[in-house]
């Protein structure tokens, strides 16, 4: 034991992985006890742990950033003993990956006790696209092994190793100053859907990444038959994306699915990340949109409606140290009390929102009462309503190139040429998937849209998803039952396209008027049509 406890507190040689000395101690020691031996060790050569594992192998427990890194590396690494000849095994690599270490060095042990060869390997900092198609696979090429050695007084220069290493790492995926502070993330879907489906839904997610200002700098689609629910990855797919977070830089992951929390926390332990699912990243996004007091409120519920069977996992840790506070009795948790709060502030936030809808009530009744004619504005996000709004009224509100920009139905009057007078109103834009939670929160807002006279149904005819668009969008004014509507559809921004023959035949095709919000000229047929529409 003693000689453990004095392996447990030497400093080594910074720049050897082992000296003849320390080899022949740890080896002679391990075929002694019949165990494998492990040291972890930092950047200055100081034993941070010191393991003992079986026979056959050696478990490292949850490491800290050791003091010393400062890089994307945990400035950390191990070395540890193997009572055989098998070299790096597939744990030794797992190890090296899911702890982000410096290095992972085996020492081979013979029969008699003595060092044989010492393997080691390292990340390999290459970007995993490149990797995967000249190595047909990610796992062969994700860490790179040095040639395997007898340990000998010649120094392994470690430190130089390192450092370059790191400076490899930051080479290839540099943060550009304008990109400081913003998320850097890495969006992953698994998915049981046909390969398209699990596309397109990930080239909406990126969308929605870009518009709560997040960088992507990555995706994955998993197809599984079934899905794991309990981890919903598979560990060597966790892997994958771990080391391609470590290369991009990342400190985000965003599943296209949601997560359920035991899912969560089972992969930020494995992996540090910060990890968000699609519903959340659409409530952030909600959140900083939302401008009206309504809005704000109907946000704010929502949240919380998705954080509430969340709050329900217990921890003991903190049921100890807080338990009784609150006035009820011991035990209770702190999370408990959180839910409780959760709950009196949902119970607030209704009522709240229900005077705030009486008020918008009794605006509608007067704006009813006057007989004015309403046209509402609706299509998927970022299809060009407030800016169509804008150009036809000559009105300013918030039009950006992101998704989500109106978050409020925003009423402006509209004078067609022989001074009638009608209302038009923009709507929240809709999207695929749109969060129960969400749907529910603006569903006040929405039923508003049942008093339309006319619905301009806008598409953005130079996406090229925009035929789903349209079906998003009419599936969920069925299920809304705003289908009975007179609906008049308007292919947006067809300054966009180059194909002004493809674009007629489209429009055609749907029944659509081409415009474009940016250019005045287009819009006198689009009043025509919805003059007669609303007369009729
Ligand atoms: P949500 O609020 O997300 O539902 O979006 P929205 O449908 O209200 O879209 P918005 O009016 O915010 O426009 C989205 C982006 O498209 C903005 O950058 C607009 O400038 C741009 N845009 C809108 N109409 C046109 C158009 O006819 N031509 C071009 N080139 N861009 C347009």
């Amino acid at each position: 034991m003693k000689v453990l406890e004095r392996l447990g507190r030497r400093r080594l040689d910074p720049d050897h992985i082992l000296t003849p000395e320390l080899a022949r101690s740890l080896s002679g020691l391990s075929r002694e006890i019949g165990r494998q031996l492990g040291l972890i060790v930092d950047r200055s050569g100081q034993v941070e742990l010191l393991l003992v594992g079986d026979h056959r192998s050696i478990m490292i427990p949850g490491l800290p950033q050791s003091r010393t890194a400062g890089g994307r590396l945990r400035g950390l690494r191990c070395v540890h003993t193997q009572l055989g000849n098998e070299g790096l095994t597939q744990d030794d690599f797992m190890d090296l990956l899911f702890l982000r270490l410096d290095l992972m060095s085996v020492l081979e042990v013979d029969p008699e006790g003595w060092p044989g060869k010492l393997h080691s390997a390292h990340l390999s900092p290459g970007t995993m696209g490149e990797q995967q198609e000249a190595a047909g696979g990610a796992e062969s090429r994700s860490w790179i092994e040095l040639p395997p050695h007898q340990v000998s007084r010649k120094s392994d220069q470690l430190r130089e190793l390192i450092s370059s290493l790191e400076a490899e790492f930051t080479r290839l995926r540099p943060v550009r100053e304008v990109d400081r502070g913003r998320d850097r993330a890495i969006l992953v879907s698994v998915s049981s859907a046909p390969r398209r489906a699990a596309e397109e839904s990930m080239a909406e997610l990126a969308e929605l990444a870009a518009s709560a200002e997040v960088m992507v700098l990555a995706e994955v689609i998993q197809r599984r038959d079934k899905i794991n629910p309990r981890f919903i990855l598979g560990r060597g797919k966790l892997g994958e994306i771990m080391l391609q977070a470590l290369q991009l830089n990342a400190n985000l992951l965003i599943f296209d699915q949601e997560l359920n929390p035991s899912q969560v926390r089972s992969i930020t332990d494995h992996t540090e990340m910060r990890v968000i699912d699609r519903t959340q990243l659409i409530l952030d996004i909600f959140a900083r949109r939302a401008l009206s007091r309504e809005g704000r409120l109907q946000i704010e519920m929502a949240q919380l409606k998705y954080m509430l069977p969340r709050l329900g996992v217990r921890d003991d840790a903190l049921s100890r140290l807080t338990g009784g506070i609150g006035g009820r009795g011991p035990g209770e948790t702190r999370l408990e009390i959180d839910r409780r709060r959760t709950r009196d502030r949902l119970t607030k936030l209704a009522a709240k929102l229900k005077a705030v809808s009486k008020e918008r009530y009794r605006r509608r009744e007067r704006r009813r009462k006057k007989d004015v004619p309403v046209l509402s504005l609706v299509g998927y996000t970022n299809a060009g309503k407030s800016t169509l709004l804008n150009a036809l009224t000559g009105s300013d509100i918030l039009a950006e190139d992101q998704l989500f920009a109106t978050l409020d139905p925003t009423s402006r009057r509209l004078r067609f040429p022989e001074e009638m007078e009608v209302i038009i109103t923009d709507t929240v834009g809709f999207i695929r998937h749109l969060p129960a939670e969400l749907l529910q929160a603006f569903k006040a807002t929405l039923e508003e849209l049942g008093e339309a006279d006319v619905l301009i149904h806008v598409v953005d005819i130079s996406n090229p998803r925009f035929a789903e668009h349209i079906k998003v969008v009419e599936d969920l004014l069925r299920e809304l039952e705003l289908d009975q509507l007179p609906r008049l559809t308007v292919f947006n921004k067809v300054d966009l396209v180059a194909d002004g023959q493809w674009v007629r035949e489209e429009a055609q095709r749907y029944d659509a008027l081409p415009v474009s919000a940016l250019d005045q000229e287009t819009l006198p047929p689009l009043l025509e049509r919805a003059r007669h529409a609303v007369l009729k």
